[in-house]
C-alpha cells in the first residue's frame, strides 16, 4: 500500500514537473526576418530573456514581407488548434475581422488596466484594437506607409529635391532616366509591395478625403479620379527596375543603398533596414512624404495578441506586458524604424527621421493603410492583391478598376 502511494506521489510530481516545464516556454510568431525588423524584435526578446532567464524563447518567424507567407501558416496553425503563444497581427481590420470576430482571441484589457496603461495610448489607437469594449492586442508601434526614400548622393549630384507632387515625381524620374539611373526601386515578388505603392498613389491623386472614401464606399473605385490614380500607377511602372517581380522589398531598398535606383516608396521599416546596413538618416538617405501626400500619414500598427488556447499563457501575458511597456517600445522601435504607439516614448532615443514621423503623426491627417490590414478586412485585401497581380503585368486601367469594384462588394461601409 505504502509503495502504491509512493508511486502515486512520484507520478503526481512528474506530472506537475512536466506542467511547470511546459510553463517555461514562450513562442512568438512573426514575419520579421529582414534587417531592422529582426533587430527590433530581438531587442525586445532580449529584454524578455533577461527578465525571465529560465524561459525558453522560441522566435518563430516565416519570411515574407507584410506576412505574405506567415499569414497562411498562422491560419493553418490556428485552424488546427496549435496557436503560438502570441502572434504579430496588424491592428485594425486584420485583428478584429480575422481573429476577434471569429472568437479566436482572448480579451486583454486587463493587461492595460493592471499596468496602469489605459491612458498611455492615444484614444484612436485603443479604438482600432478594441471590439465591444474590450482590447484584443498590444500595438507595439506605429508605422508610416507613405514615405519616399531617396539616395542622397544621387539627388545631390543631380541637383534634385524630393518630388512634392506626382507631376514633380515624373519630372525628376525623367531627369534620372536621362542620366541612366533607374528612378524607382520596387520589389514586388510579394504582390503586397505593388499594393503598397498603389495606396500612396491613390492618396497622392485622390487626397485624404477621396482616399478614405475608398474604404467607406464614398469614393468609386471606377470613378474618373480613381482611374487617374491607376493611370499614374501604370506610368510609375515605366520608371521601376526591370527585375521588380523577382525582388523582395528589402532587396529593392538595397538598390537605393547601392545607387542602382534613386528612390523607393516603402513603409518606414525601410528606415530600419537602411540603419541595419550602417546608414545614417540625412547622411546617406533622405525621405519625404510620397508624392502628393504631404500632411497625410498613412498609418498601420503591428500588434501582438493572446490566442485562445495559447500553450504558455502566463509567459504570453508577460510578453504582452513588455510589448505594452515604455521600456519594450523604446527598445524595439528605434531599430524597427517605427515610432512608439504609446504617448510617452523617450524622443531622445529616436533618430531624425523617427522624430519627424512622431511630429507628423501628431499633426497630420491620419488615414489607414490598405496593404497592411488597417483599412480593410483581410479578405478584401486579398482580392485587391489578386487584382494587382494582373494589373502590374497587363496595365489595363479599366479592367483593374472593374476588378477593384468587384473586390469591394460586400466589404465597404464597414
Ligand atoms: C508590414 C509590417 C511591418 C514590416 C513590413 C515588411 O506589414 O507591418 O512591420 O514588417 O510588413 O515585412
Amino acid at each position: 500500500m505504502k509503495k502504491f502511494f509512493g508511486l502515486l506521489i512520484a507520478i503526481a510530481l512528474l506530472v506537475s514537473f512536466g506542467c511547470s516545464q511546459q510553463e517555461k516556454k514562450l513562442e512568438i510568431f512573426s514575419w520579421w526576418t529582414a534587417g531592422g525588423e529582426a533587430d527590433g524584435l530581438n531587442a525586445m526578446l532580449d529584454i524578455f530573456k533577461a527578465n525571465n532567464p529560465d524561459v525558453e524563447v522560441i522566435n518563430a518567424t516565416v519570411a515574407g514581407g507584410a506576412g505574405s507567407n506567415a499569414k497562411a501558416v498562422l491560419a493553418s496553425r490556428m485552424q488546427g488548434n496549435q496557436p503560438p503563444d502570441s502572434f504579430q497581427v496588424h491592428a485594425g481590420h486584420e485583428l478584429i475581422d480575422t481573429w476577434v470576430v471569429a472568437d479566436k482571441m482572448e480579451p486583454i484589457t486587463f493587461i492595460f488596466k493592471d499596468n496602469n496603461y489605459m491612458n498611455s495610448y492615444p484614444k484612436g489607437v485603443i479604438d482600432i484594437i478594441s471590439y465591444k469594449g474590450e482590447i484584443y492586442s498590444v500595438p507595439v508601434n506605429i508605422h508610416r506607409s507613405n514615405v519616399l526614400w531617396f539616395n542622397k548622393d544621387i539627388f545631390t549630384k543631380n541637383g534634385l529635391t524630393p518630388p512634392g507632387s506626382i507631376a514633380d515625381f515624373f519630372a525628376i524620374a525623367d531627369q534620372l532616366k536621362a542620366v541612366g539611373i533607374t528612378p524607382l526601386a520596387l520589389g514586388d515578388n510579394g504582390i503586397w509591395a505593388a499594393t503598397h505603392l498603389l495606396e500612396s498613389v491613390l492618396l497622392g491623386t485622390l487626397g485624404p478625403e477621396g482616399y478614405k472614401g475608398l474604404w467607406t464606399g464614398a469614393t468609386a473605385w471606377d470613378g474618373a479620379k480613381t482611374k487617374e490614380a491607376l493611370g499614374n500607377f501604370v506610368k510609375m511602372l515605366d520608371y521601376v527596375n526591370d527585375d521588380h517581380a523577382a525582388l523582395s522589398w528589402d532587396a529593392a531598398a538595397q538598390y537605393v543603398i547601392d545607387g542602382t535606383c534613386a528612390m523607393t516608396i516603402m513603409g518606414d521599416w525601410a528606415e530600419g533596414y537602411f540603419k541595419s546596413k550602417g546608414l545614417t538618416p540625412l547622411k546617406e538617405f533622405g525621405w519625404a512624404p510620397s508624392p502628393g501626400t504631404a500632411g497625410t500619414f498613412i498609418m498601420l500598427s503591428d500588434s501582438f495578441g493572446l490566442p485562445k488556447g495559447a500553450p504558455h499563457r502566463d509567459q504570453a501575458i508577460k510578453w504582452l506586458a513588455l510589448c505594452a511597456s515604455k521600456e519594450g517600445q523604446d527598445a524595439f522601435n528605434p531599430k524597427k524604424g517605427s515610432i512608439p504607439s504609446r504617448i510617452d516614448g523617450d524622443k531622445s532615443l529616436y533618430d531624425a527621421y523617427l522624430q519627424s514621423a512622431m511630429a507628423d503623426f501628431s499633426n497630420n491627417d491620419i488615414v489607414p493603410s490598405c496593404a497592411h490590414g488597417a483599412a480593410a478586412a483581410e479578405g478584401w485585401v486579398t482580392k485587391i492583391n489578386d487584382v494587382m497581380t494582373v494589373f502590374v503585368t497587363e496595365k489595363d486601367v479599366d479592367k483593374a478598376a472593374a476588378g477593384f469594384v468587384a473586390a469591394a462588394a460586400g466589404y465597404t461601409n464597414m
